[in-house]
């Protein structure tokens, strides 16, 4: 099999008129969804748990098994199941920094494959990263297919490597600050011809997904960058891949690629508004009941702590700055156990203090009830 040669953007194959009405629903949706992060009293709190489950997800279709739960327990102190299971938390939490990493990026510059490259040694820091040519662009051909295939068997082989694979990605990259006639349509072309140049050795999904909040932040249909299609896409994970192995053998297949990614941008921002109210809803709520509970200035400090860290060590809770003395935390702490709004994740044993939990908080974020 060759190395694919890819197309230069912008595409003159796509056909329009069928999209329109995916396109109007699609922009319609994501609208709704900014909607609701305005109304949020402290988007950056009350969405922190969203980027977690990003994380979890995206790194899920790479092959990594750990949860949410599992990541949120590893922070406050708790020994993964194993020593693969410490891994995966690894990756997770490296995936979180990349997004924050280029969220933080952005405030001062525009997108670029220098940033690329950043986030991209950010996303391998770790013990499966080495040998990856971490934070550079692959020198080697590569190739997808079954694990020990060759490149012979392969479904799919990316663009030799050289001063063609740069070009095309300097292409995709102008492609990208372009303003074309919709930019969700946009957003489908970037991540789709981005997974056929292949430009890294591995971490190209990922790094792919993790460009679809920013391109709709630095394009203003979203204050935040906070919108993740991962859980569409591990969802239908074949469809996915099928879809983008078209694009390499199939006529037409263009069109179906985007129709796909605009369900999912649609599937995706349907949930999204859900969550994001259910997060707002349950906050509000306890912050009454906490009030009610514990008749402190500390109510919403407390609240606040809880939503940055919805697993923790309660030793931890105390030596926050914004917490009051020990003794009064242990208090609070003791009242919202009582009423069922922390629950103990493990007892506390020897020098380590017992590890709680805002459950409904991590139940809601993984879309079932898991503690
Ligand atoms: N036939 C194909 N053509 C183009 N891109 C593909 C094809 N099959 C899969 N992909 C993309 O390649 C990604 C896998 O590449 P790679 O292993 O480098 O990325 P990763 O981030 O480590 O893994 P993953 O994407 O599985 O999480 C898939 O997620 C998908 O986005
Ligand atoms: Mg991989």
């Amino acid at each position: 099999m060759k190395p694919f040669v890819p197309q230069s953007l912008p595409l003159d194959e796509v056909a329009w008129e069928p999209l329109i009405p995916l396109i109007g629903k699609a922009n319609w949706q994501l609208a709704e969804y900014q909607g609701v992060l305005t109304t949020l009293p402290n988007p950056e709190l009350l969405l922190a748990p969203f980027t977690t489950q990003e994380a979890v997800l995206s790194s899920r279709i790479e092959g990594t098994q750990a949860t949410l739960g599992e990541v949120l327990k590893f922070e406050a102190g708790q020994e993964p199941a194993s020593e693969a299971r410490q891994q995966d938390i690894r990756e997770i939490i490296n995936y979180r920094r990349a997004l924050r990493e280029a969220e933080e990026a952005l405030r001062d510059r525009p997108f670029n494959l220098n940033l690329l490259l950043r986030l991209h040694s950010t996303l391998l820091d770790s013990v499966r990263g080495r040998n990856k040519a971490r934070g550079s662009f692959r020198t080697e051909q590569n190739w997808i297919g079954a694990p020990g295939s060759t490149i012979e068997q392969a479904q799919f082989v990316p663009p030799a490597p050289g001063q063609s694979l740069l070009n095309a990605l300097y292409n995709w990259e102008s492609y990208y600050h372009m303003e074309r006639p919709d930019a969700l349509v946009q957003l489908a072309i970037i991540h789709a011809q981005f997974e056929i140049l292949h430009p890294f050795l591995d971490g190209n999904g990922r790094l792919g997904r993790i460009l679809i909040p920013i391109f709709l932040y630095e394009k203003h249909l979203l204050s935040q960058p906070v919108f993740y299609l991962s859980e569409y896409l591990e969802k239908n994970r074949e469809r996915y891949v099928e879809q983008l192995r078209m694009l390499g053998s199939t006529e037409g297949a263009w069109n179906l690629w985007i129709q796909f990614f605009l369900g999912g941008l649609i599937e995706q921002a349907q949930a999204n508004v859900s969550k994001a109210r259910k997060i707002h809803e349950l906050y509000e709520g306890l912050k009454q009941r906490i009030l009610t509970l514990t008749h402190s200035q500390y109510a919403v400090p407390l609240l606040d702590n809880m939503f940055q860290q919805p697993i923790f060590r309660s030793s931890h809770l105390a030596g926050k700055t914004n917490m009051p003395s020990r003794p009064m935390v242990w208090n609070m702490i003791g009242k919202l156990k009582k009423a069922g709004i922390l629950k103990t994740v493990a007892e506390g044993r020897g020098p380590h203090a017992e590890v709680l939990t805002l459950a409904q908080l991590v139940n809601l974020c993984e879309g079932n009830d898991v503690i």
